[in-house]
């Protein structure tokens, strides 16, 4: 029998506790484990760097949800991707990235790697033949892409740039921070990868960061596994426990998001305070068609220029209310930040340099009247 969804989420890998019968998987805060002998551990757990049972609940649960082989759960979503460039690539190698990107993925690229050897060509990765044309055979050993991508919300075609990077024998990693596996399961498009920072919806109650690799090939998995252990960016047990718990509900807040998320892009668009709007649930935004093709529904965030430049734009922020001012996304409550400023100031000057105009929203699952009510008073 094959479940759904939603009772993957509160299932799977969460089975009720052999000992108690606990429904919920225990946080088991503990460092070490005792040994009935020497090499001779009770269930195979020595040490939680290794291994540790809550945190492997979630990873069952991560797995299950994209449709990988094996998931792996970190200390926060940047430590997943360091961990997943050292494991995959060595100094000399390439990488292709998306010119419109979250700025600390960037800011990895462009600060940490590339002094360490490894070069990297932005690309828009909306556009497969930019994409093509960004590779360097026999050097490229990954094309990463966000999709929707942070800020911009662009949709690249997961399926069409498994087919580009495979050609080239490159993997494809795919960033589903701002979808969820709710709304995209980028492995089942050919991905190899999947990255998360579960710090967002996946958690999605602003109380935890994390991150996860969710990987398609079980001998990969082992690599990255490996790496997991040797590099020891480890989420601890009560970190994973929040994060299991925020999964049991991604499926109900995700439609909620959703809802909310599709009036207030209409709202805005036609709204003379703003000048255009960023949501890949309106049938005039260019990627469309592909989203409809690849998600179950749009997600939760919504970007938009605001009529005035910079300035209005700094001002729509400091005026709302509702919408609290601040980094990061994918909780139950509404922000509102400015990219240029806040998440993406480190982009500055880069080919990543985000326009100043840009609001964006993470439209939460409040009362959405409350939440226009509130985008109105701030638009001025
Ligand atoms: C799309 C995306 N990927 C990765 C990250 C990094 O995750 P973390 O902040 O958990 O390290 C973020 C953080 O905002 C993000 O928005």
């Amino acid at each position: 029998m094959s479940n759904g969804f939603e009772t993957l989420a509160i299932h799977a890998g969460q089975a009720p506790e052999a000992r108690t019968g606990a429904v919920i998987p225990p946080i088991y805060q503990t460092s070490t484990y005792a040994q009935d002998a020497v090499g001779a551990p009770r269930q195979g757990y020595e040490y939680s760097r290794s291994g540790n049972p809550t945190r492997d609940a979630l990873q069952e649960c991560l797995a299950a949800l994209e449709g990988g082989a094996v998931g792996l759960a970190f200390a926060s979503g940047l430590a997943a991707e360091d961990t997943l460039l050292r494991a995959v690539c060595t100094p000399g190698d390439h990488v292709v990235i998306p010119d419109d990107a979250y700025g600390g993925t960037y800011r990895l690229f462009a600060r940490v790697t590339e002094r360490w050897g490894l070069s990297y060509t932005p690309a828009r990765v909306s556009d497969p033949d930019a994409v093509r044309a960004a590779i360097r055979p026999g050097q490229t050993k990954i094309v990463w892409v966000e999709t929707p991508t942070n800020p911009l919300l662009g949709i690249a075609d997961i399926a069409a740039l498994a087919a580009i990077a495979h050609e080239a024998g490159a993997l494809l990693v795919v960033d589903n921070t701002f979808a969820s596996p709710y709304l995209q399961q980028p492995i089942t498009f050919g991905a190899d990868v999947v990255v998360h920072s579960t710090t967002k919806y996946i958690g999605g109650h602003s109380d935890v960061v994390g991150g996860a690799l969710v990987v398609a090939d079980p001998e990969l998995g082992a690599e990255l596994g490996y790496h997991q252990n040797a590099m020891g960016a480890i989420n601890g047990p009560f970190d994973a426990w929040l994060t299991l718990r925020g999964i049991k509900t991604l499926g109900v807040r995700m439609d909620r998001h959703c809802d909310n998320a599709e009036r207030i892009a209409t709202f805005l668009d036609g709204h003379p305070s703003v000048a255009s709007v960023s949501y890949p649930g309106l049938s005039t935004h260019p990627g469309y068609e592909v989203a409809v093709k690849q998600m179950r529904r749009f997600g939760g965030m919504v970007s938009f220029r605001a009529v005035g430049g910079e300035e209005q734009a700094v001002q729509i922020c400091n005026r709302a209310k509702l919408f609290v001012l601040a980094e990061s996304l994918g909780g139950v409550e509404s922000l509102i930040e400015h990219p240029g400023r806040m998440t993406h100031a480190g982009a500055a000057g880069s080919p990543l340099e985000v326009p100043g105009d840009l609001v964006r929203l993470s439209v939460g699952i409040e009362t959405v009247d409350d939440l226009l009510a509130d985008l109105e008073q701030a638009l001025g």
